[in-house]
């Protein structure tokens, strides 16, 4: 009688001891598994489109500055590039817009519209760019990039992050 109920504590305790085992292995093992598949289930931003403003909201005649960061995801590999740019609207037709880069072709360095000189001059090695963003003086070897743009029906000027060159 009392060997029945030794033997059966003993069944008692290896189920006991397995039911706990199997739970700290999913416990432990099932965040485990989604956090080393994950990556290959996150979304891509990198390349889609962006929404870089209103056209309601961007003066006539005034380069309109923009910024914004993409993540690009590519498994375990994180990386961000930046982009930044002006929107030009030449005349009030919604049709009347560029948006230029504001990466200096020299160098790279973010170049910035004074409206005193009514140029974009990049601060590194005093270049300076028109409007339409052709080089005026300094080592620039061409004019600043532009980006390929959409207004949609709400009026947001929609932007595709890769920089093309002028021409
Ligand atoms: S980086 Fe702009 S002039 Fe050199």
């Amino acid at each position: 009688m009392s060997g029945s109920n030794h033997v059966s504590r003993r069944d008692f305790m290896k189920l006991t001891t397995g039911a706990i085992g199997g739970f700290i292995a999913a416990v432990i093992g099932i965040p485990s598994v989604a956090y080393l598949i994950s990556p290959a289930l996150r979304e891509d931003k990198a390349g889609k489109p962006v929404s870089i403003g209103k056209l309601e909201n961007i003066p006539i005649g005034i380069p309109y500055p923009f910024s914004f960061t993409v993540t690009k995801v590519n498994g375990w590999e994180r990386t961000a590039a930046s982009y930044g740019g002006f929107v030009l609207r030449r005349t009030a037709d919604p049709a009347d817009v560029v948006v230029l880069s504001s990466r200096c072709t020299h160098l790279s360095c973010r170049v910035n519209w004074n409206e005193e000189a009514k140029g974009f001059l990049c601060p590194c090695h005093d270049a300076m760019f028109d409007i339409d963003g052709k080089v005026l003086n300094g080592p620039p070897p061409e004019p600043l990039g532009h980006f390929e743009h959409e207004v949609d029906a709400e009026g947001n000027v929609i932007i595709t992050p890769v920089e093309l060159k002028e021409g």
